[in-house]
Parts: structure tokens; sequence; C-alpha cells
């Protein structure tokens, strides 16, 4: 993947700190925003449905409680999640992964679709994920790259969609990771911008590989992350970091 595709900003959750996360009005308010690319992250209900939500637990973002892992479709549907955040958007769904592409592909977004799953969970998930992609996600549709912390999920897209380009995601860049991306395929490595460096992020580009950095709400520190090569950050607040700058 080359720089040159690339969005300087990616809506992250949608617009996290303006619109409830991973929800349909929180990527409509992105969209409004200006961004051309979101991010959300995608797990499967008790009954193996992609949905996007962030959490293990339902209880910070809706109004349900317990593991979403071992609540149904059914019941998650039942869900408000967008209460919670501001009286507006009560009656806000979780959404299933195949809304939230249809979505995304009407408006032309591009995507960063985080398959939020343990080592344990990374395969099923990424497969149930990649399955939608491939139903939903017109090959000549707007670009898509699957991120992941777990590795399991990314083997399972570089065997089910090894076209799609793929991003190691990491709290902070490993002492292997040169090893780590190319045994997966990756072509970006997504890293917490709390831990980056000069140093770290220069390293990367060398090697010739995209550098996404979340979750970054401050314009000061996304003019240095850019400054030093960074070539994406997620944004909660994309406008802040959009304006002024070329998207
Ligand atoms: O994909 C970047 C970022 O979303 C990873 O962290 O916890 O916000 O999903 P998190
Ligand atoms: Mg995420």
């Amino acid at each position: 993947m080359t720089g040159s595709i690339l969005p300087r900003v990616i809506g992250h959750r949608g617009a996290a700190a303006h619109a409830p996360e991973n929800t349909l009005a929180g990527f409509a308010c992105a969209v409004r925003l200006g961004v051309g690319w979101i991010e959300l992250d995608v797990q499967l209900t008790a009954d193996g449905v992609p949905v996007v939500f962030h959490d293990d637990r339902l209880d910070r973002t809706s109004d349900g409680h317990g593991l979403l892992v071992e609540t149904s479709l059914a019941d998650i549907r039942r869900l408000d999640a967008g209460g919670w955040f501001a009286e507006r958007f009560s009656g806000e769904k979780i959404p299933t992964l195949s809304e939230a592409l249809s979505f995304l592909v009407k408006q032309g977004q591009g995507l960063c679709l985080e398959v939020k799953a343990s080592e344990a969970r990374g395969g099923s998930t990424a497969r149930a994920a990649l399955a939608e992609v491939e139903r939903s996600w017109p090959a000549d549709g707007p670009p898509l790259v699957i991120s992941s912390f777990a590795k399991s999920a990314l083997a399972v897209a570089d065997e089910m969609a090894p076209d799609r380009p793929r991003g190691l995601l990491v709290e902070k860049v490993p002492s292997d990771w040169r090893d780590e991306v190319s045994g997966l395929g990756c072509t970006s490595l997504h890293v917490d911008q709390t831990t980056l460096d000069e140093k770290t992020v220069r390293a990367v580009k060398e090697a010739g590989l995209a550098l996404f950095a979340y979750t970054v709400n401050d314009r000061l520190r996304a003019e240095q992350l850019w400054g030093w090569g960074a070539d994406t950050l997620f944004s909660d607040c994309p406008e802040q970091l959009l304006s002024g700058s070329d998207g």
C-alpha cells in the first residue's frame, strides 16, 4: 500500500467525541465533519453475527449488560446504543457489520475495519467479517484496510482476502516488528500514538510500511506525527485535525 492513497485522518469509531461510537449516527457525523475514511470495531454475537462494537461488555456504550459475545443478535438489537452519549441519540442501535458496510459504501467512505477479538476468537471473527465484506463491499468500492491486534485474524484475512491490505495493530512497536509484519503480509503498522517517537516512525517508514497512529485528538501532536512521516491518524474529533490540512 502506498501512502498516497491513504487519508491524513480517519474518523475513530465514527467521530467518537461528537456522536455515539460505532453507530450509524456516528458514521454520518464523521462524514459531515469531512472525513473520507472511518474506523470501526467488529465482534461476533453469541450466535456468530458480526456487529460493530468496541468493548467486551455492553455496559459502557449501551443500556445492556454483560458480555457481547454471550448475547444473541436478537437481544443486542433491543439495546439503545445512543442514549448513554446524549438524549438526542436515543434509539440508536448497535449496527450489524452488514448495515455499516452498506452505509459506508453508499457514502463512498474508505474503511479501516478492526477485527476486535482475542487470539482465540480472532480467526472466527475475521472469517465472519470477511464473508460480510465479500457480500457487501464491491471489489471496485472504496478502499478498505483490515486491522487487528489478533494475529489469528490477520492470518485468516490473508487467506480469505489476500488482496485487501492488512495492518498489524500494536500498542507499542515491538522489537521484532519487521518479522511480525512480513510474516503476516501486512502493509501497515497501527500504533498507539502515545508510544511513538521520531526514530520509530522513521524506521517504520524506511521499511516501506504505512504508519497509522491512534488516537490523536490534538492538532499540535498531529502536526508532529505527520512531520515525522506518519501517514494516517485516527481521531475522535477529525475536524480538529482536518482544519487547515489537505484531508
Ligand atoms: O484501530 C485503531 C484503534 O481503534 C485501536 O484501538 O481500542 O480504539 O479499538 P481501539
Ligand atoms: Mg478500534
